[in-house]
């Protein structure tokens, strides 16, 4: 906040929130504190700590680096600002963050309605694990929202979705979705790992829970695993103490190249916004790709809940190339700048085969029918020119 009280933009949370202006030795930069467990000064200082702690008194102090650190409180801290949530729970990674949420919400007898076009391990998440637990699992089309509503049952206790999705980046209508939620009584969760808070803020628009794979954007450089879940403290505070018991934790040093990472978001994906709509509209006009999904793009089937709800498209775009797999290898061969690699979200370009590097164990029949075929590409652009970018991907259209 200002001292007016108006909340301070984007870039400037990005960079300040989380932190305390006067840090230890005034060092300008918030410490590292790579410790694993905390001391005690005596007997009376425990005992001190334990009434405090019982009474869930407000205290600065830690324990035990399972039970928290001061510097993975601030990326939280840093996050919840960036998201407008009371808190957030930095975890070991994405998937750690949507395993802990689910755990922690559901239980034997109980269902979960999940989106398709997720990504994939989510879907295994739900589909080879959950069962083994007695949670049943309902799949909707993303975008159907009278299919969503008519799979809700009197045991269902979650919503599950993503925006904008992967690898068709369609976008979730997030308003609608909390709607449905709130009516129904059941706890919406979105991960929104693909649109960064910058993009979309989904708990403004009603969600319950937000859900990042802080691996991606949030960290920025494709040199850490994490994750978050943000959201009230209310439906929060049990999620933590949880986490003291599961273990999930995120470490000190992950937090802190997560903090750093974050001060530049803005800016990171600001950029990676307006590099991927150029690219999207030069591959949409190029003879040598069959279709674009750009949410940018106004063909794009959730272009108009995007202008309406988010504040960017994305870094993400996909297409198909004009011919078949061996000639999308050809081209994916032939690309200089963006790596052959299977993220998002960093400073490198990173260029994904969606059939054989994220569905190589499903049959190749099962594919296409799951609309996985054999020319599609998933561009995750990163911070060079965008202007080279479009000549590398012009040259190596050139291949096919
Ligand atoms: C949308 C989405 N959610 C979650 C994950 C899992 O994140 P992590 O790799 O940090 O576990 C990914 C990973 O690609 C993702 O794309």
């Amino acid at each position: 906040m200002t001292k007016d009280g108006a909340e301070q933009g984007d870039s400037t949370r990005a960079v300040h929130a989380g932190e305390t202006r006067r840090k230890p030795h005034r060092a300008l930069v918030e410490p590292l504190f790579q410790t694993s467990t905390y001391t005690f000064d005596n007997m009376a200082d425990v005992c001190a700590y334990q009434e405090a702690h019982a009474q869930g008194r407000a205290d600065d102090r830690f324990e035990y680096g399972r039970y928290g650190n001061p510097t993975v409180a601030a990326a939280e801290a840093r996050l919840a600002a960036l998201e407008h949530a009371d808190s957030a729970i930095q975890v070991a990674s994405g998937m750690a963050a949507i395993t802990h949420t689910f755990l922690n919400l559901l239980s034997s007898g109980k269902h979960i309605v999940i989106t398709d076009d997720s990504y994939r391990r989510t879907h295994q998440l739900c589909e080879e694990f959950l069962p083994r637990y007695n949670v049943a699992v309902t799949v909707v089309p993303l975008g159907d929202y009278d299919a969503l509503e008519a799979a809700i049952r009197p045991e269902t206790r979650i919503l599950f979705s993503e925006t904008p999705s992967n690898p068709y980046l369609r976008v979730l209508d997030v308003e609608r979705f909390a709607d449905i939620g709130r009516r129904r009584g059941v706890k919406t969760v979105v991960d929104a790992t693909f649109s960064t808070p910058i993009n979309l803020r989904p708990l403004d628009w009603g969600i319950d829970l937000v859900i990042h794979s802080a691996t991606k954007y949030l960290g920025g450089h494709n040199d850490l695993l994490a994750g978050f879940i943000a959201g009230r403290d209310q439906l929060l505070a049990p999620l933590r103490q949880a986490m003291g018991i599961l273990g999930g934790i995120s470490d000190p040093n992950t937090a802190y190249l997560v903090l750093r990472g974050m001060k530049t978001l803005s800016v990171r994906v600001r950029q990676q916004n307006r590099a991927a709509q150029q690219i999207a509209e030069f591959l949409a006009a190029h003879p040598s790709v069959e279709q674009v999904w750009y949410p940018g793009l106004k063909t794009h089937p959730g272009h108009e809940i995007a202008v309406r709800q988010m504040n960017g498209f994305g870094g993400v775009v996909s297409f198909t190339v004009r011919g078949d797999g061996p000639a999308t290898f050809r081209f994916m061969d032939a690309l200089q700048i963006p790596y052959i690699s299977p993220s998002l979200g960093g400073v490198e370009s990173l260029v994904l085969h969606v059939a054989t590097m994220a569905n190589y164990d499903v049959p190749p029949e099962e594919r296409w029918q799951l609309g996985i075929p054999d020319n599609l590409v998933r561009l995750a652009v990163g911070l060079e020119d965008a202007e080279d970018l479009i000549a590398d991907l012009d040259q190596a259209l050139r291949t096919i």
